[in-house]
């Protein structure tokens, strides 16, 4: 029997082909967050550990901008062999599980990952486990989903009397707290709808990009309970799906209180 992180794993690893085709917001996301990094202080050649790098929305965008040594790391094989057949050999590339950093401690100026760590196990432990990684005012960038992610789909499972398989959220202040004590954190957010002409859009969607293993423990709708569910949400009239991106970076700095943001 698989465990759940070989499900995420497994099932992203399967959508490699049509990942990039159906990611729209995940597009949007790593490019709002490549342009919060940019105008983070960096040195001339930063050494950057990413994390969760599907086909590469975020390593696209960054590493042109910002040079310097990359390790890209996902825990699906063929993500990361994707993102090297796309960007090429100038980078290193690991598989690795995110909530179990396997490199150097103190190695990294930077840390990314662009809608990765919403599928993490413990987001906290995590985020202790990854900043001893960063170098003296080293910065984690991350983008993940916000609580308000699917809004529409929750109420539509409670007006269908059925539990969401969704996983729950942070909310920003959250997600503040998700850092280990020692960092300075500052946590941005967008909403954004993705327009959709039928809910089973939404679904399909998330099966084309890999994004459908329920959260653990989730039991999954019978086809009547699904139906409910689509009625549901059908007669609420939505045009589309939200999305509640958060934007977090985090410091770690011994002399200042602020992450460096230079506007
Ligand atoms: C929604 S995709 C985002 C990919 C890419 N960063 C982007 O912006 O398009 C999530 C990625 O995180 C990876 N992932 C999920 N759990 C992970 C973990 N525990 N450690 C590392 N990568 C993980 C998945 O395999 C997948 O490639």
């Amino acid at each position: 029997m698989k465990t759940h992180k070989e499900r995420i794993a497994g099932r992203f690893g399967s959508a490699v082909a049509d990942y990039d085709a159906h990611s729209p917001i995940q597009r949007v996301a790593a490019r709002r967050l490549a342009e919060r990094v940019k105008h983070l202080a960096l040195p001339a050649h930063p050494r950057v550990l990413e994390i969760g790098c599907g086909t590469g929305h975020l390593t696209r965008e960054l590493l042109p901008a910002l040079g310097g040594t990359w390790i890209v790391s996902d825990i699906a094989m063929t993500m990361t062999a994707e993102c090297r057949r796309l960007i090429g050999p100038a980078v290193h590339y690991i598989v690795m599980d995110g909530e179990r950093p396997a490199v150097a401690a103190g190695g990294f100026d930077l840390i990314l990952a662009s809608l990765a760590t919403q599928w993490f196990l413990d987001l906290p432990a995590a985020l202790a486990a990854l900043a001893p990684l960063l170098a003296p005012d080293g910065q984690i960038a991350l983008a993940t989903l916000g609580a308000g992610t699917f809004a529409e789909w929750r109420v539509a499972h409670e007006k269908a009397g059925v539990n969401a398989a969704t996983p729950a959220y942070p909310d920003a202040p959250a997600l503040r707290r998700a850092f280990p004590a020692g960092l300075t954190v500052e946590v941005a957010e967008e909403d954004l709808i993705e327009p959709l002409d039928d809910p089973l859009e939404f679904l399909r969607g998330l099966r084309f990009i890999g994004a459908d293993t329920p959260a653990p423990g989730a039991r999954p709708l019978t086809v009547g309970q699904l139906r409910q569910v689509l009625r549901a949400f059908s007669a609420a009239g939505h045009a589309g799906m939200s999305y509640h991106l958060l934007y977090a970076i985090a410091l770690r700095s011994s002399n200042t209180s602020q992450p460096r943001m230079t506007r």
